[in-house]
């Protein structure tokens, strides 16, 4: 399974980076909007430490603009994949820019109809956003089981990326049912690592190994 930081934060990305478990990158606009760098400036920084897939989001709303945006984006890096609304304008522009070889990660996706379309338009990633779901009293794992059951049904060549994970639940239920990517905040990566009980007996571990070297 594939683990990608969804942040647009440099020192993040090093941080998480440095552990070598880092597969991938994904931002959104309201990602970007929080840091002090241009979209360009943090992309190429981004695509300097992570040589995996990097979502870049596109704003336009019209076909044409997708499409032009997303051409500018995916010259800035051979590793960008270009994220696009699951809208019916950016299922067409999924296609265009496919057909130009550049690749899509389908956003906002919440329902498996969506997934369905974005997978018959050829994208390279679908995003379901299981947190969000979860806020509004669905079951976002539900939704993820759906669009894996229909991907294998038809052998839908398009990654399953499970994101807006609030919690390391979400990621390893994401991974019993086989989704191939989850997205995950560094907080969430740092919680995957941790476990109270891995603490405990570390540092049992020392203060007896302390007694032993001090006789
Ligand atoms: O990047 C898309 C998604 O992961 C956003 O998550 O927490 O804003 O719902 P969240």
């Amino acid at each position: 399974m594939k683990l990608f930081l969804d942040t647009a934060n440099i020192d993040e990305i090093k941080l998480a980076a440095q552990t070598g478990l880092i597969d991938g990158i994904t931002t959104n606009p309201s990602l970007v909007a929080k840091e002090k760098k241009s979209f360009e400036e943090l992309l190429q920084e981004i695509c300097s430490i992570i040589k995996g897939d990097i979502s870049a989001e596109v704003t336009s709303l019209e076909i044409d603009g997708m499409v032009k945006e997303g051409k500018h984006l995916a010259k800035i890096a051979d590793n960008i994949v270009v994220k696009i609304p699951l809208t019916q304008n950016g299922l067409c522009a999924v296609q265009k820019l496919k057909s130009e070889g550049i690749r899509s990660n389908v956003t906002l996706c919440f329902s498996p109809s969506q997934a369905l379309l974005a997978a018959k338009a050829g994208a390279y990633i679908i995003s379901p956003f299981v947190g969000r779901l979860d806020d509004i009293s669905e079951d976002g794992m539900n939704l993820i089981q759906q669009i894996v059951q229909i991907y294998n049904n038809y052998n839908f060549e398009t990654q399953v990326l499970v994101a807006s994970c609030r919690h390391p639940l979400h990621v390893v239920n994401s991974a019993l049912i086989g989704a191939q990517i989850a997205t995950l905040p560094y907080k969430v990566f740092e919680q995957l690592i941790k476990h109270p009980l891995t603490d405990i007996g570390l540092e049992k571990f020392l203060s007896d190994w302390k007694k032993v070297n001090t006789k």
